[in-house]
């Protein structure tokens, strides 16, 4: 299949002013864009690559054609989790999480403040571009880890249910190097809907052998869905 840049659930300037228009503009439309493009590019001339979605491709990174491998690591991780980032906001967010994903929390964590913190404490410290992750482990468990670049959680078994952008890209127009502003104000439009719709996902790897399974089958449904949550906006 030939990928494709998703639309927004909102408009550009809709989350502001946490996250401003031009951010969103040159993010989703350029960065993420490219991510795309580079991704399809990559894959032309390997068809039984092609019908994959970004993360069948990530869980078996070993599996990719070794000439290609850096380029499906970086783009195809650029295009999912990018796409997984733009429905996880929303300008009717923040607040926090309710049912099995606040007992998760409180059970991995203490609380959600304590969660809070420790998820910004590796947001803010991460070290150059990467992700900052909440991911559920082999049994069942909320973990906080960190990717470099674009690498995602899902190569290293881990199923990642909410994502943090911590490019540059992602917040220096309007925070320059502030990034723990960015951090902090981001929270505001944190969608903890679609998180437990990501959690509700994963819980069903545990009818499932491994992960590769649960991509399989799990990742084009949750990418179908946000689809039909998106409305064409350019504002
Ligand atoms: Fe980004």
């Amino acid at each position: 299949m030939t990928h494709r840049l998703p639309k927004l659930p909102y408009g550009y300037r809709d989350l502001e002013p946490h996250i401003d228009k031009r951010t969103m503009k040159v993010h989703h439309g350029k960065h993420h864009q490219a991510y795309v493009d580079n991704l399809n590019k990559t894959l032309e001339g390997y068809p039984e690559l092609q019908s994959k979605t970004t993360m069948q491709l990530l869980r078996d990174l070993d599996s990719i054609p070794e000439e290609i491998r850096t380029s499906v690591r970086n783009n195809g991780g650029g295009h999912a989790n990018h796409s997984m980032f733009w429905p996880s906001m929303t300008f009717l967010g923040g607040g926090g999480p309710d049912g099995n994903l606040l007992d998760g929390i409180v059970s991995a964590f203490g609380s959600f403040t304590d969660f809070q913190e420790q998820f910004s404490q590796a947001a803010v410290t991460l070290f150059s571009n990467g992700w900052t992750w909440l991911c559920v482990d082999d049994d069942g468990k909320f973990v906080i880890v960190t990717t470099q670049n674009q690498d995602n959680p899902i190569s290293q078994g881990l199923i990642p249910i909410l994502g943090l952008d911590v490019w540059e890209h992602a917040y220096y127009l309007k925070y320059e190097n502030r990034r723990a502003e960015y951090v902090a104000a981001w929270w505001n439009v944190v969608n903890w809907g679609t998180v437990t719709g990501s959690l509700m996902a994963a819980g069903m790897r545990k009818s499932a052998d491994h992960v590769s399974d649960w991509a399989k089958n799990t990742w084009s449904q949750l990418e179908d869905g946000w689809s039909k949550l998106t409305k064409p906006k350019d504002s």
